[in-house]
């Protein structure tokens, strides 16, 4: 907007207490405008209205990515300490987490997959990593959420089809059970690494171990440390020769995080180390914009044709550089210049308006998409605040303070003062399915169908576009 003279003069004092202000480095700059944007990140949920539901976020968005907006959260407090969110937080995850312990509402079953069950059984890791306050002795504990996950997970690795691994899907009925995806096996990968290192408990990285070499067996990550999509499970054959091998920043950045979990965990391990710097090259290679330094979700962030999910990737992959920085302490030096650009630049971003329901925050602080562009580019939404703040936030953790041991407190674990309890035996694998085939209808199924492959062919169209 241009306005000439003295109105322009008005106009520049207006906006700069509406425009993000944030100095790289500056711990009380960075709090500042992680303060602005979380605020506008929540006014996007509505699940603590009365008769809304704990844990869910207003139609389009997925279960899934609650999940994940609430394990940012979780991440803003340990952070920066504002604990304005917490009692949404608590409330949600454990209205999601169910009577049973476990993150498998039946409201999702229609299109429940490993991955959606992963952002929240993530989100209860990283509240046991940071003692977010616990919850009351009577409701499931953070650390046996994480347990109950990952027990789940174990009883559905699937040896039958493409030698192991996780499906997308849980329910036979669903589509999406025919395909096993990184994204569902990293989340396995990350969550049995931490589970690891909190626990001490060596069936944790026997599992992480696992899953990785499966994960190369099938080609999902290359020689070159490329992670890639998903294969397809053929009915008539054990093998998996069908590969999507579209590149995701969230793949990379999963696996990359737990490699430095298990490197960590392992002391140091060589083998560890070289996965780590193997993956790290590749994410730095494929996933930052070359002109700009900025991260780039490059599959469809140049042709605009990124989907509701794919919006909020590039926030996953920086919170895992940074947990990657802090595990395996020798990336820092790479990560650092990455997380500071991403926060400058999202913050250049966040100087965007949209009517309710695109955004409720403090007028002039809505955030774009892109980075690249040093501009508000008028996509809104809990994808893109959750980028913004993550890009902002992180950047805390591989600051100069916290090399020099003054930054925030690493992931704790049963040693080192989390207070979080434990349930090894969790969400044993009886417990599944909740809802038998039999009691599907056609239409049930149709409608399965439906979503599953929309969310399917948004993933196609996202990078046929840049093909063509
Ligand atoms: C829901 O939580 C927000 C904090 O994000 C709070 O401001 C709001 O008052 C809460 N709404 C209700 C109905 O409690
Ligand atoms: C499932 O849906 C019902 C009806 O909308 C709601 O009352 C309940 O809280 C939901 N349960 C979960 C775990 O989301
Ligand atoms: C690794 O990358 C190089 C250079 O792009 C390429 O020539 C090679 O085929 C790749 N290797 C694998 C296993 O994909
Ligand atoms: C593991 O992480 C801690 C906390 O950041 C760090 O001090 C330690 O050096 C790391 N270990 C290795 C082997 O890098
Ligand atoms: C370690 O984890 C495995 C897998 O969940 C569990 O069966 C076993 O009881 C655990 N051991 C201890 C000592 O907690």
């Amino acid at each position: 907007m241009r306005i000439p003279g003295l109105a322009a003069a008005l106009c520049v004092l207006v906006y700069s207490v509406a425009a993000i202000d944030l100095v790289p480095g500056d711990e009380a700059s960075i709090k500042s405008a992680a303060s602005t944007i979380a605020f506008g990140l929540a006014k996007y949920y509505t699940g603590n209205n009365t008769g809304d539901t704990p844990g869910n976020l207003p139609d389009p968005y997925f279960w899934w990515e609650a999940g994940a907006m609430f394990g940012t959260l979780v991440d803003y407090w340990a952070l920066t300490g504002d604990d304005s969110y917490n009692a949404i937080t608590t409330q949600a995850i454990l209205h999601q987490a169910t009577d049973k312990g476990d993150f498998m509402p039946p409201n999702q079953t229609r299109t429940l997959g490993n991955d959606d069950q992963g952002f929240w059984g993530m989100a209860a890791m990283s509240a046991a990593e940071n003692n977010f306050p616990n919850p009351p002795p009577d409701q499931p504990q953070w650390l046996a959420l994480a347990q109950s996950l990952f027990n789940q997970y174990a009883s559905r690795w699937d040896t039958e089809k493409c030698g192991g691994g996780l499906r997308w899907q849980i329910f036979t009925f669903n589509n999406g059970f025919n395909y096993k995806n990184s994204i569902s096996n990293g989340c396995f990968f990350n969550i049995a690494a931490r589970l690891a290192r909190y626990t001490g408990n060596a069936t944790y990285a026997e599992w992480a171990e696992k899953v990785w070499a499966w994960q190369e067996s099938a080609g999902l990550i290359d020689g070159n440390y490329t992670v890639k999509d998903g294969v397809h499970v053929r009915l008539d054959s054990p093998t998996c020769d069908t590969m999507d091998e579209n590149q995701w920043s969230y793949n990379a950045g999963i696996f990359l995080h737990g490699a430095a979990v298990m490197y960590n965990h392992t002391d140091g391990s060589p083998q560890w180390r070289e996965r780590v710097d193997g993956v790290l090259a590749s994410t730095m290679a494929t996933f930052v914009d070359p002109s700009t330094g900025v991260l780039v979700e490059q599959l469809c962030e140049p042709s605009g044709f990124c989907n509701l999910d794919q919006r909020s990737f590039k926030g996953y992959l920086t919170r895992w550089l940074a947990g990657t920085a802090q595990m395996a302490p020798h990336t820092r030096d790479a990560v650092r210049p990455l997380l500071e650009a991403d926060a400058a630049a999202a913050a250049r971003s966040c100087v965007g308006d949209a009517p309710p329901p695109d955004f409720r925050g403090h007028p002039g602080t809505a955030c774009g998409f892109r980075w690249t562009t040093g501009q508000f580019d008028g996509s809104t939404g809990v994808g893109e605040h959750m980028n913004a703040l993550s890009a902002m936030m992180y950047t805390l953790v591989v600051s100069e303070a916290a090399a020099a041991g003054n930054g925030p407190r690493p992931p704790l674990t049963a040693d080192t003062g989390g207070t979080s309890t434990g349930n090894p035996g969790a969400a044993a694998a009886h417990d599944e399915p909740s809802l038998g085939y039999a009691e599907i209808t056609l239409g049930d199924r149709v409608a399965a169908g439906f979503v599953t492959s929309a969310i399917a062919l948004g993933v196609v169209a996202g990078s046929a576009f840049v093909i063509i």
